[in-house]
């Protein structure tokens, strides 16, 4: 089969690889029906993620069709449509006992594309089957379900839920990318007052318009914390402020941004240190929280695309065909020159 394989910082290329096949009982072999790029297979190409060895396959987002299962698969099978989640979970670990399937130590975790070979690619072996996939629902498309295999679960839990918006809050959302946009999205859910998209580059903030934001401040020119302290009551400030991007400046902008007992929910994915000013904050009585994925919320979400109330599909704004992949990554990197969102990639092009 052919497949996108990681040769060091910078390398990458679409090209034969040996087929997957079954080695754990648990395992299933999904063929992959469509699939997308993340901005951390960009921080993983930039050598962000040392994690990640020359010969790895990539990729930790998909939707395919169940091939082929080891003895211990209990609930899924052959022919099966599987929404193959960025998160593995063992199911049976203190972490995934409670939940909390991103910390998993029983073999799970973020594995896909990481430690053991991707989606990004025509076949894929998925450890854990039963507790790493879930059934794609009659009446939605293989795509909208792709966009809950990492960024909606991850805008929701790690930005949402984390940053404990509550009804009526102001909330700062600084990066207006794929997960910022989803973190717009998730936050919509609980209606806060007013939610505040903070970016450089103004398509994204009107992207960030478009899924919910209701205001747009371009960091590159504007001041956003003299912005939000002038656009919220006394003593001023967001409730909540969720970190999208990933850089020390931004999360550092962030605590700035908060009033006195406001929460900064880190998503952004850092390749370094960042300052945490505790001389000014200490009194402040605020609250940082970071976290990876932990998509326990995957079933939630999947309720919210059956009922309509989340329109997944609108994240989606290029398609190619698998042998196109390296000019997907290339649209897909250029995306303030090329507009794109989420790329989605099909063996034959359909979307
Ligand atoms: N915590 C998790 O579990 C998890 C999961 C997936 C992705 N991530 C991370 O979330 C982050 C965002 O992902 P994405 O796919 O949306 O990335 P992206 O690169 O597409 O978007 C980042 C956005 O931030 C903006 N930006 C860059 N520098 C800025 C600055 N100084 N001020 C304001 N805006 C700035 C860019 O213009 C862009 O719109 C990444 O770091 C990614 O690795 C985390
Ligand atoms: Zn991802
Ligand atoms: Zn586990």
């Amino acid at each position: 089969m052919h497949a996108v394989v990681y040769h060091g910082p910078g390398s990458k290329s679409w090209e034969e690889v040996p087929d997957p096949r079954l080695v754990d009982e648990g395992d299933a072999i999904v063929r992959i029906d469509t699939v997308t790029i993340c901005g951390t297979d960009l921080h993983i190409l930039k050598g962000h993620v040392p994690t990640v060895t020359d010969g790895r396959v990539l990729g930790h987002e998909a939707v395919g069709t169940v091939e082929e299962v080891g003895p211990d698969v209990r609930t899924v099978g052959p022919g099966d449509r599987v929404l193959v989640s960025c998160i593995s979970a063992c199911g049976r670990c203190l972490y995934c006992r409670g939940g909390r399937y991103g910390q998993c130590i029983g073999g799970g975790g973020w594995i896909l594309g990481h430690l053991v070979d991707g989606t990004q690619a025509e076949k894929v072996r998925v450890p854990f089957a039963d507790t790493s996939t879930y059934g794609v629902p009659p009446g939605v498309s293989d795509e909208q379900v792709l966009m809950l295999a990492d960024i909606l679960p991850t805008g929701y839990e790690v930005g949402v839920l984390n940053g404990r918006v509550q009804p009526g809050d102001v909330v700062a959302v600084v990066g207006a990318g794929p997960i910022g946009l989803a973190a717009i999205v998730g936050a919509r859910l609980v209606s806060p007052s007013r939610i505040i998209a903070i970016d450089l580059a103004d398509n994204r903030l009107d992207s960030a318009k478009q899924f919910g934001a209701d205001i747009g401040i371009n960091n590159g020119r504007d001041d956003p914390v003299s912005s939000v302290h002038e656009m919220t009551d006394a003593p001023g400030g967001a409730d909540v402020a969720i970190e999208a991007v990933g850089v020390p400046e931004t999360f550092e902008l962030c605590t700035r941004l908060i009033r006195p007992t406001g929460r900064v929910a880190n998503v952004g994915v850092h390749g370094g240190p960042a300052r945490l000013d505790l001389d000014v904050l200490w009194i402040r009585d605020i609250t940082v929280t970071t976290g990876l994925v932990d998509t326990y919320s995957t079933p939630t979400l999947l309720k919210l695309l059956t009922s309509s109330q989340l329109d997944a599909g609108r994240f989606v704004t290029h398609h190619f065909t698998f042998d196109q992949f390296m000019e997907a990554y290339d649209v897909f990197s250029q995306s303030a020159q090329t507009g794109a969102l989420k790329v989605v990639l099909t063996p034959d092009g359909a979307g």
